[in-house]
């Protein structure tokens, strides 16, 4: 017998009338040991190295050609992927479309949801035009309800969307909380394992990251892929943070329509559609996103300031890395833009995490600032703190993609080469301070 705290799942082989664990002063209630799992009389399967064989022929591969590259080449027997993301950003529209695809084929889907009812999901199907009988629902909210189901059904694939709404019975705490979760993903990460029915979780980040989910089961899983972007509108990217199978860091990229999730096979083209580079504050920057480049538009707004405090407000970038080049443009190229308000941000609702956009923030701010449009020009480096600009990683692939969508003047250090920032706003066409 063993003793577990309700609220963080602390389990202890002694009751006590707290919880050292978390610190809640209720004490530890009984917690019998889940059904199904494998007990210490089982002895572990050996197999010599030499006769194990590769995985790769046996994986399915979803016919979604962007999930499948930032998936490595499909699902993997027997493992578990967790789809994290904001509410909203399209984790089950996607999961649906996959689905659909997968059943098209000939494959069977069980797509257990917790969040919304079998009808809801029946409509939105219908919507998509994937309304085939190889997809099979449960609305269902007991993991070990949803796992028996699976055990019968034996699918191609399990979706659980999601994590944070099945509960696990005998387990104390609300659904969503962490002893909940961590016991349902542990239990389907199991059946998977046993069963060699690959599954797909579904959780929720909140942008403060307040529910417990995704960062927990990170560890219990083996794939960790990200839904991210712009909700209201904009890509939506697919990133794997963790992949026991394939290569991490790789991106997949889609558009929210009227039809669900649409892959966006040239970003770089959608991102900058419309682009001319003729306002003041816009500038080009080909970042490179695993390994991806992508064109991404930076734009930023410098404005004498109407409050006490001068605004500071920057989306899709690192605000720190904005603040430092507000800094150095300050000491090292005497643009003083400390008392104005400033807004930097990246079109799309992409997040940009590339050191190489603090030139073009750099360029975007001064060219605002000065109400001087830049032409169509591309720009990336990484800004020091004594003013200099430093080559990043992939110049040859930035430069490329550039000169592809039309973007033919870059501004930055080449090769290894070093750059000074008052210098490179030079070359942008921009005067320096007087
Ligand atoms: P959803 O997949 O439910 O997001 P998540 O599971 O990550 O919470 O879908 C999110 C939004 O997408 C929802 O507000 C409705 C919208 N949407 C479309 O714009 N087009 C579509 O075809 C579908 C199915 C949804
Ligand atoms: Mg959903």
């Amino acid at each position: 017998m063993r003793y577990r705290c309700e609220s963080c799942g602390y389990s202890s082989p002694k009751w006590m009338g707290f919880c050292p664990g978390c610190g809640d002063p209720a004490p530890l209630v009984e917690a019998p040991a889940a059904p199904g799992r494998p007990g210490a009389s089982r002895a572990a399967r050996v197999t010599p190295l030499t006769e194990v064989g590769p995985d790769s022929a046996r994986r399915l591969l979803t016919g979604i050609e962007e999930i499948d590259r930032v998936l490595g080449g499909g699902l993997v027997p027997g493992a578990t992927v967790l789809l994290g993301g904001e509410p909203g950003v399209g984790k089950s529209t996607l999961l649906l479309q996959v689905a659909g695809v997968l059943a098209a084929a000939g494959s069977t889907v069980l797509m257990a949801s917790a969040e919304e009812s079998a009808a809801q999901v029946a409509l939105r199907a219908g919507r998509l035009g994937l309304a085939y009988p190889g997809v099979l629902l449960a609305a269902e909210r007991d993991v070990d309800a949803i796992i028996a189901a699976a055990d019968r059904a034996r699918p191609d694939l399990l979706v659980v969307d999601s994590v944070q709404t099945v509960a696990a019975a005998e387990v104390g705490g609300t659904p969503g909380g962490v002893a909940q979760v961590r016991e349902a993903a542990a239990r389907l990460v199991h059946f998977s394992k046993e069963s060699g029915v690959p599954v797909v979780l579904v959780g929720h980040v909140t942008k403060d990251g307040s529910i417990a989910g995704p960062r927990l089961l990170e560890h219990a899983v083996d794939v960790v892929l990200y839904l991210e972007g712009d909700v209201e509108r904009g890509l939506r990217v697919l990133r794997s943070l963790k992949n026991r199978f394939g290569a991490t860091h790789q991106v997949g990229l889609f558009e929210m329509g009227d039809a669900g999730m649409r892959p966006v096979p040239d970003p770089s083209g959608w991102l900058v559609a419309g682009w001319k580079g003729d306002v003041p504050g816009s500038v080009v920057f080909p970042s490179v996103d695993g390994r991806r480049p992508l064109l991404v538009e930076v734009q930023a707004l410098v404005s004498p300031h109407a409050v006490a405090t001068p605004r500071r407000s920057v989306r899709g970038l690192e605000a720190a890395r904005v603040h430092q080049v507000l800094a150095v443009l300050d000491r090292h190229a005497r643009f003083r833009l400390g008392d104005r308000d400033v807004y930097v941000s990246v079109v799309g609702g992409l997040q940009v995490r590339d050191p190489g956009a603090d030139l073009p923030v750099a360029i975007a701010l001064v060219s605002s600032y000065l109400d001087r449009p830049l032409g169509p020009i591309a720009a990336w480096g990484e800004v020091g703190l004594t003013g200099e600009v430093r080559a990043v990683a992939y110049g040859d692939r930035r430069a490329g993609e550039a000169a592809r969508l039309g973007v033919g003047v870059v501004v930055g250090p080449t090769g290894n080469g070093e750059d000074r920032i008052e210098r490179a706003l030079v070359r942008a066409g921009l005067p320096p301070a007087s």
